[in-house]
């Protein structure tokens, strides 16, 4: 946890920022839903306990089935929880009381977690606004729903705009402390993948690699901050089967990251020639997403949106691949067709802190969107997750990919979706080639930009070379 005047701190910015909503008597209350366990079989085998991230980022504890609320007309603060009895404490040794643990976050009342019930519905009686956040975990929503008296499925649609607003203006912005955490998981990240790298050895199967790639993140941090992808098939852009023997002359895609133990999370993509070195082939358009990597790390910085880094990322993209002649035309209107989207079928990158997506599950739209932005329909940029205006503290991915996909590069054919910019002749020569993305982790500075973590783990083919031979020796 950090120090209690860190939460402090958010919830009274939070307090002010719901406060300017409304007047007094009519801001309402919030209620905020700690995750549960998951059971993975019967009821006390469950998967491994991870708690909500905008609980942790406003109470920091670390615990299941907590809750709270905060009201917004009398600024009060109340968490509710259950002490351990006698039962729990034979199976889980001593525990606090939550008294102490909410003080520990600096909230001075504490109820049981049953009384919640009982204030929500007198909230709702009394015609005062109950906000809530949409949950991302089915406890969460079912809960939600007994409170607020709503079927589970009306739970996603009421949850309080203002509330999310007010929460990703203030989760969009890292702190010190909060960036420390994001550089400390990117060293995980970093120890990660290199273990990564060093067991690409022809013969093995891929689950071998992933298992000591993940037995990093869990020796030093939480584990792994999503499903591991590790795939000679990166044209398959989350490829999560690692049952595959690894082949000389193939591309590896590992894109992977550590959550640390205060639950920040790293995400890095590196593409690996399985033999040890590029062929001709693989090193052209290797250099081409490298050079995409780096322009769009060169871009960013406070003032530009992120979906301008995203389009002059995917015009260089279309610039290099017209000089391979695999498309062919003018730029300007390739890039307004959406010809990259061919290529690359997402966004350049998305918000990461607490968790890897930042906030998705809040709403991707208010999220990574300004007010002034409509997000596209087109395949590519359809997909950017992180689009707004770019402010010191923001932290992004930078992640360009060229994949070629044959069920999509059929398909564009067929339906004449690429207003003949395409050259088929010559991208039929790619059909099995599969896939390269190359991702950094980015943080927003006052005057630009710099990479997270101690390191950037190589990227240019020669460095990947050099690593690699260096690996094997
Ligand atoms: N690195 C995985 C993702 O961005 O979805």
């Amino acid at each position: 946890m950090f120090s209690k005047n860190i939460y402090i701190s958010r919830r009274r910015t939070l307090m002010e920022k719901m406060s300017a909503t409304a007047p007094e008597g009519q801001r309402g209350i919030a209620v905020f839903i700690g995750n549960a366990e998951a059971p993975a079989q019967y009821r006390d085998n469950c998967y491994k306990y991870r708690q909500d991230s905008t609980w942790l980022y406003y109470f920091g504890i670390d615990q299941p089935l907590y809750a709270a609320v905060l009201d917004f007309d009398e600024g009060r603060e109340t968490i509710y929880a259950d002490d351990f009895e006698i039962g729990d404490i034979i199976w889980m040794g001593p525990q606090p009381s939550v008294q102490s643990v909410a003080e520990s976050v600096g909230v001075a009342e504490s109820a049981p977690y049953g009384a919640l019930n009982a204030v929500i519905a007198k909230a709702i009686a009394s015609g005062r606004k109950v906000h809530y956040i949409r949950p991302s975990r089915y406890y969460n929503k079912i809960k939600l729903a007994e409170l607020t008296d709503r079927k589970p499925c009306e739970v996603d649609d009421n949850f309080s705009e203002t509330l999310t607003r007010a929460i990703i203006s203030m989760r969009l912005v890292k702190e010190q402390c909060e960036i420390e955490q994001i550089d400390d998981a990117c060293a995980l990240g970093f120890e990660m993948h290199t273990t990564g790298r060093r067991g690409i050895v022809p013969g093995i199967v891929e689950q071998e690699i992933v298992g000591r790639m993940e037995g990093v993140t869990m020796s030093k941090g939480w584990g792994p901050s999503f499903p591991t992808i590790l795939t000679q098939h990166g044209e398959t852009l989350h490829n999560h089967t690692h049952d595959k023997i690894i082949e000389p002359g193939k591309l590896m895609v590992i894109d992977a990251g550590a959550e640390n133990n205060m639950h920040y999370a790293s995400d890095f993509t590196r593409t690996y020639p399985t033999s040890g070195k590029f062929t001709r082939k693989q090193r052209e358009i290797y250099q081409i997403v490298c050079d995409c990597n780096n322009l769009a790390f060169e871009l960013t910085r406070p003032g530009i949106t992120y979906r301008e880094v995203h389009l002059r990322t995917v015009r260089l993209m279309l610039e290099e691949l017209r000089a391979l002649d695999i498309v062919r035309g003018n730029i300007d209107n390739m890039v307004e067709a959406g010809i990259a989207g061919l290529f690359m079928p997402h966004g350049l990158g998305h918000n990461m802190g607490l968790d890897v997506h930042d906030m998705e599950d809040l709403n991707e739209n208010l999220v990574g969107y300004d007010d002034d932005q409509t997000r596209s329909t087109q395949l590519g940029l359809g997909s950017l997750r992180m689009a707004r205006r770019l402010v010191p503290g923001n932290v992004v991915t930078d992640e360009p990919g060229i994949y070629f996909i044959p069920a999509l590069i059929d398909q564009w054919k067929a339906e004449k979706t690429d207003h003949g910019f395409v050259n088929y002749d010559r991208l039929e020569s790619y059909r099995d080639f599969g896939g390269i993305r190359l991702e950094d982790d980015v943080l927003v500075t006052e005057d630009g930009a710099r990479r997270t973590g101690p390191a950037r783990l190589p990227i240019t083919p020669d460095e990947v070379e050099a690593a690699m031979e260096e690996d094997r020796k």
